[in-house]
């Protein structure tokens, strides 16, 4: 961050902050709400109230934009009919569309790409400054995105692949580094109570054909160990237990030491290396960190993290050293989220994923083999150019050769700029596309279901996030007619919620809340579990009676 932080400056102005898409972007705004809230910014969650709205937007998907677009034109209907509000679009699709959306939304006010999101307070002052010239001349300003007072702050085609830094990539790692270390600070919701993203890699240098990413997010860049365990130390003194290392491929982490010092002495950001230095598999030489080293160092040197987990996963060059590195160590979750994109060799290589289907079955045999209980999570994309019903058929194997948990399944929406998007035609029909989804969600909607099936009359850890956002029927309609919500209001009944976690591997467990117990005793805690029904998705259990829990006996 460049500019001298003088907490006057947000001067008590409200910020409504939405995100879409990946937990990247969570991140992101977890992070701009830490940097905001230091400069006197206060969020609130009613954009009707809020002098500044900003939408922390996702390119990856078409759907995704298109929704930022519907609210974008929202806040315009709003802005004609005279609100005084400042619009921002940050995230994926400020880079992706660049400058050239100001003038096609006049209502957005600026635009800050991921890659530089410390300047956003600066934007947005200027914007809130050009509004008030504005209104004290009754027409627009001047200041364009060229204009005196600056509205764009994008990384554009700079520095793509280059060997340094931009100053840009090390000021974002003091924006990373200044994050707010109290995890109920800033806003952020209950939810996230107890538990924390760190990054340990930004960007991507893979170029899957299908992919924005690498255009939005920029080269893939390297944060240094010390300070991504030093990060990982300061969250757990603020109390934080569970712990979620974000990267695009987290397994491709190696950074080289002595390769990148900043003046004064210490370990800076650096560019990751191509694919061929994990030629060895990945093998550390002492003057390089790998990603199973990296999971050491954190799982030991950091012991209050009860739950440390990674993703994404990329299929290849996952060494059996992170497996092991995940056997030795308790408190590394048996999980994976592996995207396997497609079970059709063909189209694999027309995605550009550097793997074949053998290759990513070997590794999920290997991690049963060494890891018994995974639990592992997939992505799919169906329709991608040229997709055939024999590729699809093997996609559909795949899924049943893997067994996931859960697996996240994607009609394929050309992306702009993306080298499918150039060279292949979209030549699945959209009834295909539709076809293909329904059949794997249906397919997969089983084989969950049979996953989720077998802890069926076992305890599970569960770590606790929420009050669940599906209150069971029975109990909600009994208080409030069907809606949901706690049955408060008819005062005779006491509160009854049904809390929401996660096991392990990431399976989502529901459970009562025994009568006389405070959700908020239980949220961002870990409790014991007995898993007593189950559905494709979802675990249904009660809490164990344990002194830990709470919970003396059940009637
Ligand atoms: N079309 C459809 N799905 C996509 N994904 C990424 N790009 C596209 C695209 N152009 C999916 C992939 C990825 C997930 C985050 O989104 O499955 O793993």
């Amino acid at each position: 961050m460049q500019e001298p932080q003088s907490p006057s400056r947000g001067a008590g102005r409200q910020v409504f902050l939405e995100t879409f898409g990946c937990q990247m972007n969570e991140l992101d705004s977890e992070l701009v709400r830490g940097h905001l809230g230091a400069l006197g910014y206060r969020f609130t969650s009613d954009p009707q109230s809020a002098d500044v709205i900003l939408f922390n937007t996702c390119s990856v998907r078409e759907q995704a934009e298109n929704k930022v677009l519907s609210r974008v034109g929202r806040v315009g209907q709003r802005k004609r009919r005279g609100a005084r509000v400042v619009l921002g679009v940050i995230g994926c699709m400020a880079e992706r569309y660049g400058a050239a959306m100001l003038t096609n939304y006049p209502q957005i006010d600026l635009m800050c790409g991921p890659g530089e999101l410390d300047k956003l307070p600066l934007l947005i002052e200027n914007a809130v400054k050009t509004g008030a010239v504005e209104a004290a001349e009754g027409a627009r300003g001047e200041a364009g995105p060229s204009g005196p007072l600056q509205r764009v702050a994008l990384q554009g085609n700079r520095t793509r692949r280059s060997a340094t830094l931009s100053a840009a990539a090390d000021n974002l790692e003091l924006l990373d580094l200044s994050r707010s270390f109290d995890p109920d600070s800033g806003g952020g919701p209950a939810a996230r109570r107890n538990r924390a993203y760190v990054r340990i890699t930004r960007g991507c240098n893979k170029y899957c054909t299908y992919c924005v990413v690498p255009y939005t997010r920029g080269p893939e860049v390297h944060r240094p160990p010390g300070r991504i365990v030093e990060e990982c130390r300061r969250l757990a003194d603020q109390g934080v237990i569970e712990i979620t290392l974000l990267g695009q491929t987290v397994n491709h982490y190696l950074y080289t030491h002595g390769a990148s010092i900043t003046v004064g002495g210490a370990e800076a950001p650096q560019i990751g290396p191509g694919a061929s230095a994990f030629a060895g598999n990945g093998a550390s030489g002492g003057r390089r960190t790998t990603f199973a080293d990296l999971l050491r160092r954190i799982h030991d040197e950091v012991p209050g993290i009860r739950r440390l987990r990674f993703v994404t996963s990329y299929a290849r060059d996952f060494g059996d050293d992170i497996l092991r590195a995940m056997a030795d160590c308790r408190r590394i979750c048996r999980y994976l989220h592996l995207p396997a994109q497609s079970g059709s060799d063909r189209i694999l290589k027309l995605m550009n994923r550097g793997y074949s289907r053998s290759l990513y079955v070997d590794l999920i045999d290997r991690a049963r083999a060494l890891l018994p209980g995974v639990c592992i999570a997939g992505d799919i994309i169906v329709g991608f150019p040229t997709e055939t019903e024999a590729d699809f058929g093997l996609t559909r194997d795949l899924l049943r050769r893997v067994r996931y948990k859960n697996c996240f399944i994607f009609k394929y929406s050309p992306r702009p700029g993306t080298a499918a998007a150039r060279r292949l035609a979209d030549d699945v029909p959209e009834a295909v596309k539709r076809r293909r989804n329904r059949e794997l969600l249906a397919l997969q909607a089983e084989i969950g279901g049979e996953v989720h099936r077998e802890l069926v009359g076992r305890e599970v850890e569960v770590f606790v996030e929420q009050v669940s956002p599906h209150q069971p029927r029975r109990a909600a309609s009994q208080a409030t007619g069907g809606r949901r919500g706690p049955r408060v209001e008819l005062g005779w009944e006491r509160p009854a919620f049904q809390m929401s976690g996660r096991t392990e591997g990431d399976l989502i467990t529901v459970f009562d809340l025994p009568p006389g117990q405070d959700p908020d005793d239980l949220i961002g805690r870990m409790v014991t579990v007995e898993i007593t029904g189950s559905g494709s998705l979802v675990l249904e259990g009660r809490l164990a009676p344990t002194p830990a829990n709470g919970v003396r006996s059940h009637d």
